[in-house]
């Protein structure tokens, strides 16, 4: 599984192109465009309670774009072997994560909207939600 192999320096930070008016912005996101991906799913996070994390799960096939719609957020990825922080606070910039990243979401502001375009339908057999189970996927034991 492609997944297995995939690292955080797979990941990528996205500067969406801002249509800009005197009377506010616009960011458009078409398939296959400038989302590399067809989007099958849109979702988003909001009225996170202060303090609290989420995330905490990889999954094996599934390609998201995350946006801080509204407020700031961090994301922590983990490939397995090295971590790193990426904190997104604006409305154009999306993080591009790959299939096969481990992933916390913490240090979420006050009114904060996490929304995600994700590439296939929920499925709960994507997901890998112990973090064992994680490290033992992409070292080879699993
Ligand atoms: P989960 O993906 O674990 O949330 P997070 O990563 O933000 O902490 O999902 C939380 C709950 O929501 C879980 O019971 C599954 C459900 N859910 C859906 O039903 N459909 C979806 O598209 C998503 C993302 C979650």
């Amino acid at each position: 599984m492609k997944s297995k192999n995939n690292k955080i320096t797979d990941c990528s930070i996205i500067n969406l192109d801002k249509v800009h008016t005197e009377s506010g912005n616009i960011t458009v996101l078409e398939n296959n465009k400038n989302i590399p991906f067809d989007i099958k799913r849109v979702y988003y996070l909001y009225d996170v309670p202060g303090g609290e994390a989420r995330g905490g799960h990889a999954h094996y096939e599934l390609d998201q774009y995350i946006i801080a719609a509204s407020g700031s957020f961090d994301i922590i990825l983990d490939d397995g072997f090295s971590k790193k922080k990426i904190s997104l606070n604006r409305p154009n910039i999306a993080l591009h994560i790959v299939p096969g990243m481990w992933r916390e979401l913490e240090n979420f502001s006050s009114g904060s909207i996490v929304m995600v375009f994700a590439s296939e339908f929920y499925d709960e057999k994507d997901y890998i939600r112990n973090y064992n189970n994680y490290l033992k996927f992409k070292k080879n034991e699993k």
